[in-house]
């Protein structure tokens, strides 16, 4: 929840002190690249609302982490000019949290709920009254004196983000209006967003050196720029300020990262894969328990980058190494898997 207190570029820019402020988060719409398809469809829909002088409907973005899911909350706020209150689901753990939120909401504001996922089933029932018809019915006292107590609240919208919208209620995920979901990033729009970070970070960086940074960022504008705050770093002990390919590999390589940008958990997928079940195909839940990780989370999280990007084939029978799989660990491909490819 410290993002909220961020304010947007646009703003930190203008300020004193920009140090402090400074920040690569985009704070509007314009400054959002890539996710052509959500982005079009959630600036209608700000516009629709606006020329309505209504409130926006409720909004659920779905995605892996780091991908935009908080960033799009804060930009919906600044384009419906709209105050944005964030919490998350395991946060509000009663009733009364819940209430105590929506209450203080004016018309038109934004609730940002983040791991909407992981809100106790008690306080998401209260939600779906809240959604439909703006009210609240709560259960004031208790035993004999029980009564309920109907809030009226007033309109707002709730943009609720999760990693796993395999986990959300049906009932829930049903009063959102709009359910956006967000994909890895191609490597021309990790380029660009890099180059909008470098400006702001004040570091020069060459197309061919950002191109390499985004190559190694998992497709996840996070890393993206994690990994671009290191190479600066390194380029400005090392290389006179300015990130060329060489800089960028150079610097990469002594953090380790991998050269496809795959993480440790990835990496385990893949040898639990190649390893413990002969390249496939394996259902997903042995690959879940051999590497100690939910099954959902494989699926939802870290199975959708390395099936796009070609290391893993989802098959009725099971997942299935790739060649690419093969050669990215360091092996030979059997000579079955040339008809899987
Ligand atoms: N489309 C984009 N353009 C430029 N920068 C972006 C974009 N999307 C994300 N970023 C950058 O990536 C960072 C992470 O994004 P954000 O916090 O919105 O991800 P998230 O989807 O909410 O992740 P999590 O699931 O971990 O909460 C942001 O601070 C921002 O700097
Ligand atoms: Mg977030």
């Amino acid at each position: 929840m410290a993002d909220s207190s961020i304010p947007p570029v646009s703003k930190a820019l203008n300020r004193p002190d920009r140090e402090l402020d400074l920040t690569l988060r985009p704070g509007r719409f314009a400054d959002f690249t890539g996710q052509g398809k959500v982005r079009e469809r959630l600036e209608l829909m700000v516009e629709a609302a606006r020329g309505r002088k209504d409130v926006l409907d409720h909004v659920l973005l779905c995605g892996p982490p780091g991908l935009g899911k908080t960033t799009l909350a804060y930009i919906l706020g600044d384009a419906m000019e709209v105050n944005v209150k964030a919490t998350s689901g395991p946060v509000i753990d009663k009733p009364g949290d819940l209430a105590g939120l929506l209450t203080n909401l004016e018309r038109g504001d934004i609730l940002f709920i983040d791991e909407i996922h992981r809100m106790q089933k008690t306080v998401e029932e209260y939600l779906y009254s809240a959604m439909e018809d703006f009210v609240l019915d709560i259960m004031i006292d208790q035993g004999p004196n029980a009564r309920s107590v109907r809030l009226n609240l007033q309109k707002f919208t709730l943009v609720g983000a999760t990693t796993r919208s395999g986990l959300l209620t049906a009932p829930l995920r049903t009063r959102f209006g709009m359910t956006a979901r967000l994909d890895y990033y191609a490597a021309a729009d990790l380029t660009s967003i890099l180059q909008r970070s470098a400006r702001i970070l004040n570091v020069d960086l060459e197309d061919d050196g950002a191109a390499e940074i985004a190559r190694r960022a998992r497709g996840t504008p996070r890393i993206a720029n994690n990994l671009l705050r290191w190479v600066r770093d390194y380029a400005q002990v090392r290389a006179g300020n300015r990130i060329t390919r060489d800089v960028a590999d150079a610097a990469l390589a002594m953090l380790n990262v991998d050269a496809n940008g795959l993480d440790e958990m990835d990496k385990r997928i893949l040898e639990t894969l190649l390893h413990k079940f002969a390249g496939g195909p394996v259902g997903l839940n042995n690959i879940a328990v051999s590497v100690g990780e939910e099954a959902g989370t494989i699926e939802e999280v870290y199975e959708p980058y390395l099936i796009q990007e070609g290391y893993i084939q989802r098959t009725p029978q099971g997942r299935v190494a790739t060649e690419r799989c093969y050669r990215t660990l360091g092996l030979v491909p059997p000579a079955r898997q040339g008809s899987l490819i």
